[in-house]
């Protein structure tokens, strides 16, 4: 590591320890900030940890809701992110305002009302119960079986939990700009370029690139996969910062980004906005600093404390 950036990680380290913080980091952060991070992992994981910790401040390396949702677990630590700027296409693609519209306007439906973690607290706060993509499956087959299921914000993850375990859902049309990124084609290409290698897909992915995949997993679920699949190499379908977790924890494997049409891997521009400066002066300074209306958490709180009882 070159001497200026070695002289940030120090100066990032003293900062955590006077601040008694935890740098929590999502799989899809570049390599520097993983590499100092005290725990890299998926939402689920992230999720737990940020509600079990017992460090005064959290510095949340990943995009907005997981800051949220640090909060919404641990209220009375002081939550910061890097750059507030660090948002979500999916989470935007379902405003609170239009999902309590709908609502209302489907009242006598009585919906159960699931939300995907990449969403707002607001959100969090109308849906029933909260699911990741490590935990999908096992929330939706613990709803009530006696009323209609609304999954939002996710049509694509929605689609893939309905085609595992049978239960029709009501999907909203969001999606992940990354993810649907991948086509059919880009996908087919590489792998007739790598016949030898597995496939593994996130299934924000679209039906079409999740058909070619051997496996569809969250993004820590291709740690364990890839580790104990007996194969030399992988293309690994979600963002590139997944390399890396992949690369540091699985060596002597070969990893090979998805491609997409356009270019030989995919970035997520907000979760690519972290650096470690930001991180720096998010530790100096304790801002940006996440902020949650009280009214708003505690109703959050509950749906997010059913998942992660019902994943246990
Ligand atoms: P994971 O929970 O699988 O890490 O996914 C988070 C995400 O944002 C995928 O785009
Ligand atoms: Fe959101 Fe997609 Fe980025 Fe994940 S990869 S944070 S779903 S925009």
């Amino acid at each position: 590591m070159p001497a200026v950036a070695t002289d940030l990680v120090e100066e990032i380290l003293d900062l955590k320890k006077r601040r008694n913080a935890v740098i929590l980091a999502h799989n899809y952060q570049v390599g520097e900030i993983q590499d100092l991070a005290d725990y890299v992992g998926d939402s689920l994981g992230l999720s737990f940890k940020a509600a079990e910790t017992d460090a005064d401040v959290i510095a949340f390396c990943g995009v907005h809701f997981m800051g949220e949702t640090a909060k919404i677990l641990s209220p009375s630590k002081k939550v910061v992110i890097p750059d507030m700027d660090a948002g979500c296409s999916l989470s935007d693609s379902c405003p609170p305002e239009k999902l309590a519209a709908f609502l209302a306007e489907h009242q006598e439906k009585h919906y159960y009302v699931i939300a995907y973690i990449n969403c707002s607290a607001g959100v969090k706060a109308l849906a029933d119960c909260i699911c990741t993509s490590g935990n999908a499956m096992k929330i939706v087959e613990a709803a009530p079986t006696d009323r209609p299921i609304l999954f939002v914000p996710d049509q694509n993850l929605g689609a893939w939990v309905m085609e595992k375990t049978g239960r029709k859902m009501d999907l909203w049309q969001g999606n992940c700009y990354v993810h649907v990124d991948f086509t059919r084609a880009s996908i087919a290409r590489i792998r007739e370029e790598h016949p030898q290698a597995r496939v593994v897909a996130h299934p924000e992915c679209t039906f079409a690139v999740r058909l070619l995949a051997d496996e569809v997993c969250s993004t820590e679920k291709m740690v364990t996969y890839c580790r104990d699949t007996p194969a030399d190499s992988f293309i690994v379908v979600t963002e590139s910062g997944m390399l890396h977790r992949l690369q540091k924890e699985v060596p002597g494997k070969i990893f090979i980004p998805g491609p997409t049409d356009r270019c030989a891997c995919n970035d997520c521009r907000y979760m690519k906005l972290n650096t470690l400066e930001k991180l720096r002066d998010a530790l100096d300074f304790l801002e940006p600093e996440i902020l949650i209306p009280e009214d708003i958490r505690t109703k959050a709180e509950q749906s997010v404390r059913r998942m992660l009882d019902l994943s246990r």
